[in-house]
């Protein structure tokens, strides 16, 4: 037992050699039915991750999952934030999560100290923040959104009502010109999705004259400005399912592709090129680290597990629920 403690402390993942005669996903289906757990996996998780997971989603759908799931054991093949969002919705359930290395750059350009100085610099603003955040973050914030409804969110709001938005700036930005409202944004970024090439996506489209760009809003301005869709990762997956093009050039995290390949086999899809053509850095480099070995020995060992502190946590829970009561009234 040391062992395993003793890798999650140094390596955050229990880090177990696996026996190759074993059935790895009949083990994994066995022990999920011995301990009633479910794997909720993100979209931008690895095609075979994806494929053993209870249920695939964006970041919305996978809260609403957590929250309404009957499992004991939640893994989540995500991000940490993801998880720590489960945690704050199931307290009583144990969340697991594969690697807990699987940060994300968005989370991290958004430090809770610095937030609470740049809330009090802009009194009066109601702050609403994407879930991609610690839950440090969300306990400062009146309403959590994530790509999937934040236009509905701010919708609810009172025109005259002063925002402040955080942490993506460039979903921000653009929120802030489509509905012209009046907004302070938080400098943050997602490493990944400021990566790809606006150039290298102009040269795919003369090669594939009839494909469409859709893009997600985490994107800089110049590809949102060129792209024929703008949404978040599900919406993005149901634009290729609804729309009669054959041709599209995705640009943001691949591993969604996998899901539009599956609902449309027929069609082609591009993999939007990153700005250094040798890195292949539009992966996300923190979804990536879950595999299908690590989630088979989290759910054995059930380790490792999200713990909050629960004074924070039912700070963090009233924006979360507030996101979630919004979304199921507007039927998102
Ligand atoms: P959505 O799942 O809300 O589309 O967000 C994408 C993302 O960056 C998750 O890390
Ligand atoms: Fe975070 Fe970007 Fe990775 Fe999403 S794609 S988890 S926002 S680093």
């Amino acid at each position: 037992m040391y062992v395993y403690k003793y890798s999650i402390e140094e390596k955050g993942f229990v880090d177990e050699k696996i026996d190759k005669s074993i059935n790895i996903r009949d083990e994994i289906k066995k022990i999920k039915k011995n301990k009633n757990a479910i794997i909720l996996a993100h979209y931008y998780q690895n095609g075979e991750v994806q494929d053993i997971a209870d249920f695939v989603g964006d970041s919305l759908a996978l809260s609403q999952k957590a929250a309404k799931t009957d499992a004991d054991i939640i893994v989540l093949a995500g991000v940490h934030f993801m998880a720590e969002t489960a945690k704050i919705l199931s307290p009583y359930k144990k969340i697991l999560l594969p690697d807990l290395n699987a940060g994300c750059s968005l989370a991290e350009s958004c430090p809770a100290d610095e937030f609470a100085e740049f809330i009090k610099k802009h009194p009066e603003h109601t702050i609403i923040s994407y879930v991609n955040t610690t839950t440090e973050i969300k306990a400062l914030t009146d309403i959590a959104c994530t790509s999937s409804n934040i236009f509905k969110i701010i919708e609810s709001l009172p025109p005259e009502e002063k925002i402040i938005f955080a942490p993506d700036k460039n979903l921000g930005n653009y929120i802030k010109s489509k509905t012209g409202r009046e907004m302070v944004i938080w400098n943050g970024a997602c490493h990944v999705h400021e990566e790809f090439s606006l150039e290298g996506i102009l040269e795919l489209k003369k090669e594939h004259t009839k494909a469409k760009i859709i893009a997600h809003p985490e994107c800089e301005k110049p590809i949102l400005l060129v792209a024929d869709h703008i949404g978040s990762t599900s919406s993005l997956l149901n634009y290729t399912v609804e729309d009669n093009s054959k041709e599209y050039i995705v640009v943001t995290e691949p591993g969604i592709i996998h899901q539009m390949i599956k609902k449309n086999p027929e069609k082609l899809f591009l993999v939007a090129p990153p700005k250094d053509s040798t890195c292949g850095c539009n992966d996300c480099n923190f979804m990536k680290l879950i595999t299908v070995e690590k989630i088979y020995n989290t759910l054995k060992y059930e380790m490792p597990e999200i713990k909050i502190d629960e004074k924070i946590r039912k700070k963090a829970e009233k924006s979360i629920i507030r996101m979630m009561e919004i979304s199921e009234k507007l039927g998102l």
